[in-house]
């Protein structure tokens, strides 16, 4: 549905030239829901206005549902209205001077040939009923409440039908609360509505929650693709890792190579554990234990792996308490149910739900 290949985006500040996206390329299947996601300034923003023709790229093609609508070297460049799409801006840019309705009825009173007004109405009703803001069509834009706004920037984005629909970081001016629950709300709308959906985002719930499929992005490149739980449990390197959930890391170097790409790692304190890895012996490896696959024990787990650590902190965090344990020069951080709470300074066993992985390190 949308084919972006090797998008090039450079820009001139004050006369050095900064690149906004260098060589980015994927693909979005018609109807799935795709995120880019990364920290800030790593092209995001930039890749989305490239697709929308809001930004001129430097180089590279991208075609929206069959249509060539950029191609740097044919010198092909469809303007932006031109494009099947429906952009719902970080700020919603919703007009305060018109009313809910005249806002999503917008991109249809500048449409050519002209619409109908009953059409015109017809459609308008039909996306705010979409998005639950039918009763409330007549109101001023301005007194909406955040949750509100995103609808009707929503609605708005959809009212001609696009084949794609982008979005720049959709909830990120809402409160915690009310981002949890429109995060839901967002994922089901554009589930319903079956739009093809492109969105960015900086935060990696947000991204695992509502897309099929995630590139994180760094520094104008795309670092590692695909779908959510691929990602999250075999990340290419640390930065993806850490990105996709706060991983714990501890140092080690492999030991002596298993089958089935697995290895056998001393960590710096001594201790061994077995990881999934394809390092040769001597390698020396980064291990990321995600805090939610260890457990804390008072005694040595028989059966699955343990290390053998010692608790700094313990933290009651309602639902849970986060305790953190050291380990040689690491500081490991586990999740546990809230009536598991250990003393500071107490010796802990921490077990291993699953083998961790362990990435190369460059030193
Ligand atoms: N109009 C511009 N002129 C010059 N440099 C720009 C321009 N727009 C973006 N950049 C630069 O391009 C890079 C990518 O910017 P972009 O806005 O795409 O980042 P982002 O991933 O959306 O970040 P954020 O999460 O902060 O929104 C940054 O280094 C930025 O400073
Ligand atoms: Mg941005």
């Amino acid at each position: 549905m949308l084919n972006v290949k090797g998008l090039k985006c450079a820009f001139n500040n004050a006369g050095a030239t900064v690149v906004g996206v260098d060589d980015v390329s994927f693909n979005i299947e018609k109807g799935a829901c795709y995120a880019l996601l990364g920290p800030s300034g790593c092209g995001k923003t930039t890749t989305l206005r490239c697709v929308a023709g809001l930004q001129e790229p430097s180089g590279g093609v991208i075609e929206i549902d069959g249509r060539v609508v950029y191609d740097a070297t044919a010198g092909i460049c469809v303007p932006t209205h031109e494009r099947p799409i429906g952009v719902v801006f970080q700020s919603y840019a919703i007009w305060p001077h018109m009313t809910v309705f005249e806002n999503v009825a917008y991109p249809l009173r500048v449409q050519r040939p002209r619409l109908r007004e009953s059409e015109i109405r017809d459609r308008v009703m039909n996306v705010l009923s979409l998005v639950g803001m039918k009763d409330i069509g007549e109101r001023p834009a301005p007194r909406l409440s955040g949750g509100q706004q995103q609808r009707v920037a929503l609605a708005r984005a959809i009212v001609r039908n696009p084949a794609l629909v982008l979005l720049d970081e959709p909830l990120s001016n809402l409160d915690a609360v009310l981002r949890d629950h429109m995060r839901k709300e967002l994922a089901e709308l554009i589930a319903r509505v079956g739009v093809t959906a492109l969105f960015v985002t900086h935060d990696q719930i947000e991204a695992m929650s509502l897309a099929h499929r995630i590139a994180v992005m760094k520094d104008g490149r795309i670092v590692q693709e695909g779908a959510p739980r691929e990602i999250y449990a075999h990340p290419r390197d640390i930065f993806v890792a850490q990105f996709l959930g706060a991983a714990n890391t501890i140092d080690g170097v492999v030991d002596t190579a298993l089958a089935d790409g697995r290895a056998r790692v001393r960590l710096n304190d001594g201790q061994s554990l077995t990881c999934r890895s394809a390092a040769q012996p001597g390698s020396p490896v980064t291990l990321v234990l995600r805090p939610e696959r260890l457990r804390l024990s008072a005694s040595r787990p028989d059966g699955s792996a343990g290390l053998a650590a010692q608790v700094r902190s313990v933290t009651f965090l309602g639902g849970f308490v986060e305790c953190v344990t050291e380990l040689g020069d690491a500081r490991l951080r586990v999740i546990g149910p809230p009536d598991v709470s250990p003393e500071a300074g107490a010796g802990v066993w921490l077990c291993l739900l699953d083998e961790p992985i362990a990435l190369p390190r460059r030193e």
